[in-house]
């Protein structure tokens, strides 16, 4: 059945007819969020004063399924200023892409309450405040590299003219330009995974939610992604949350990595990076990344010996 999206952000703009699985990564349909408004109002006078990006207080998650109750995160707090990068680093199954999906309003806490931009998740969700890009790169086989990336720009209610200048920019800045009319499946997983990036980023939302999106690329389109990563993120003053296994990807890309437990997730670290934002590759070198690398590693060994 075709639906009609509810809301267009831009007044007047044309209104879109999508089938209901095309919107799902989009438009998500949620249970109510948990808190009180008790503790949203403090939440929110917080946050707002220290312009946080992301506030999360004690947040607690457990899944109920078929086998039992599954502790996926433990009572973790986090706060993320306007403008970070913040990597999540930690054993498979710690709860990172639970925390994403928490703070995408994709998935509820058991207890505990977090804001995102000063306002519910819920409310960050509703007014796109934020791009996600998933762990796999949730195209969609029938429509076009184009296409795809036009998803949100048709939901959000762009012109036709927008959506086709914002699809060139977008596929340029992750080297596809050319691919605009073939379908996912003719493209490798790192290509699809860039389709992915260039959607996130396509309506410049200031919070870039991001499930280790370079995972599967090969080293070299990994440093130029990382590269033009950076630079993006040093020119608009997006803030981004970053899930990766990677060590040096974490050291190189973040102003703070959290260090998580294995399950239930925790945080065993929170490291400062405080490298120039114009930063290159040679950093990977230099004494201080190694050591800053070897904090982490330090956090991840600590992490493990508390599931035993
Ligand atoms: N919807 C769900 N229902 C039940 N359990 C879940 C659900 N989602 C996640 N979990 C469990 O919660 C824990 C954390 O999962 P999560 O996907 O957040 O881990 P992760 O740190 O992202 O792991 P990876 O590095 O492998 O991606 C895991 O044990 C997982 O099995
Ligand atoms: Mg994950």
């Amino acid at each position: 059945m075709a639906l009609e999206t509810r809301k267009s952000l831009k007044q007047g703009r044309q209104r879109v007819t999508l089938r209901r699985d095309e919107r799902a990564p989009f438009v998500a349909p949620i249970e109510r969020l948990r808190m009180s408004n008790e503790a949203i109002a403090t939440l929110e006078s917080v946050s707002m004063s220290q312009r946080l990006a992301v506030d999360v207080r004690n947040v607690s998650l457990t899944f109920e399924t078929a086998d039992g109750k599954v502790d996926a995160l433990s009572n973790v707090s986090l706060q993320v200023a306007d403008g970070e990068f913040v990597s999540f680093i930690g054993p498979s199954g710690c709860g990172k892409t639970t925390m994403l999906r928490l703070i995408a309003d994709l998935q509820q806490p058991t207890s505990g309450a977090l804001l995102v931009n000063g306002m519910s998740a819920e409310q960050a969700r509703l007014e796109r405040r934020y791009g996600y890009v998933f762990q796999a790169p949730a195209l969609f086989p029938w429509r076009t590299i184009e296409k795809n990336l036009k998803l949100p720009l048709e939901i959000m209610g762009f012109s036709d003219n927008e959506q086709r200048e914002r699809a060139t920019r977008y596929l340029a800045l992750v080297n596809l330009t050319g691919f605009e009319r073939k379908y996912p499946w003719q493209l490798s997983g790192g290509m699809q995974q860039r389709v992915s990036i260039a959607r996130a980023l396509s309506f410049d939302p200031a919070l870039l939610l991001m499930d280790e999106p370079f995972g599967a690329l090969d080293e070299i389109v990994r440093d130029h992604l990382n590269e033009q990563l950076l630079q993006l993120w040093d020119k608009t003053g997006k803030t981004v949350l970053f899930v990766t296994h990677s060590i040096p990807e974490a050291v190189f890309l973040s102003t703070k990595i959290v260090v998580m437990s294995p399950r239930p997730g925790r945080i065993v670290d929170i490291i400062d990076c405080n490298f120039r934002r114009d930063r290159t590759l040679e950093i990977r070198e230099t004494p201080e990344f190694l050591k800053i690398a070897q904090r982490v590693r330090v956090g991840l060994r600590a992490g493990h010996s508390y599931d035993e």
